[in-house]
């Protein structure tokens, strides 16, 4: 293993790696060492741009701690969520509720809340009620899913970015005997991911933009099927083509309708305009 040179030097490192007993461990590092030397004699970087990159890596790093984690952020822009996502959550089946990127702001275990309330606590924003069911393949209401929902306010943050004392437009729901979930929200708005680190230098020096379309997210959890973790985005939002983590997919749009004043689906009188979206999800079994 000497006099190594371009066109050797992946061999030398893949055999280093021969006596590796974790099959899986072994071809992942393999694949890795291929595809990263393949990459750098393609790009032939200066040594100056090695470093460079080496820096924006450590400063991604850097930005990391219990709160932001700026490598999913790179990993989100840079698609490979997504390709992740592609890779696990393939379906043919129009029944199953396509799955979409997790995002950063999820908090787990969110306060409970009952059929029909209220989760904008203290939020000022459009009235935006919210129902559907939870199905399986074969359109049988589940019972008793654990829903997780969470969302942006009408400026477009969450509530841990806002450092309130409790939480807002965030809650965990139960399905009911017939599949069924509703709750009162406000409309959320398209937002910019943060941009105050690498990545956000990333998307200025590339000419990117940082916006996401509106949208409310969902985790749903009960046994017997795969957790889904997805988003239902609103129509006709200006970034749903441009989305700066390739999140959107067709069957997760849908209309956040307009209604008038008036007795709202849940019987509720409204004196003011607000909005409504009905959505049944599908789980696949496990
Ligand atoms: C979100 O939708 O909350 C999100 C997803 C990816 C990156 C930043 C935010
Ligand atoms: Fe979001």
């Amino acid at each position: 293993m000497r006099n190594l040179n371009a066109e050797n030097i992946t061999d030398a490192v893949i055999e280093q790696f021969s006596g590796c007993k974790d099959e899986r461990l072994k071809s992942v590092l393999n694949s890795l060492v291929s595809h990263l030397h393949a990459f750098l004699r393609d790009v032939e970087p200066t040594e100056q741009e090695w470093t460079d990159a080496i820096d924006f890596l450590t400063r991604t790093g850097q930005m990391c701690d219990d709160k932001r984690q700026e490598f999913i952020l790179l990993s989100d822009t840079l698609g490979v969520t997504m390709l992740v996502d592609a890779i696990n959550h393939q379906t043919s089946n129009p029944q199953i509720t396509e799955s979409t990127v997790l995002g950063p702001f999820y908090v787990a275990d969110p306060p409970e809340a009952g059929q029909g309330d209220a989760i904008d606590w203290g939020v000022e924003g459009e009235p935006f009620f919210v129902e559907g069911r939870v199905l399986d393949d074969q359109n049988k209401p589940l019972a008793n899913v654990v829903m997780d929902v969470w969302q942006s306010d009408s400026e477009g943050f969450y509530d841990v970015q806002k450092e309130l004392d409790s939480a807002s437009l965030r809650a965990r729901f139960k399905t009911d005997e017939q599949g069924r979930f509703a709750f009162w929200t406000v409309t959320p708005s398209p937002y910019p991911i943060p941009t105050d680190g690498p990545v956000g230098k990333m998307l200025e020096l590339t000419g990117r933009h940082p916006y996401r379309p509106a949208h409310v997210h969902f985790m749903l959890i009960t046994e017997g099927y795969e957790t889904l973790v997805t988003q239902i985005f609103a129509e006709h939002d200006p970034y749903l083509d441009s989305d700066a983590v390739f999140g959107v997919k067709d069957s997760l749009v849908r209309d956040y309708q307009l209604r008038t004043p008036g007795k709202a689906p849940d019987g509720r009188d409204m004196q003011t305009p607000y909005r409504y979206l009905k959505y049944d999800f599908g789980l696949k079994a496990s």
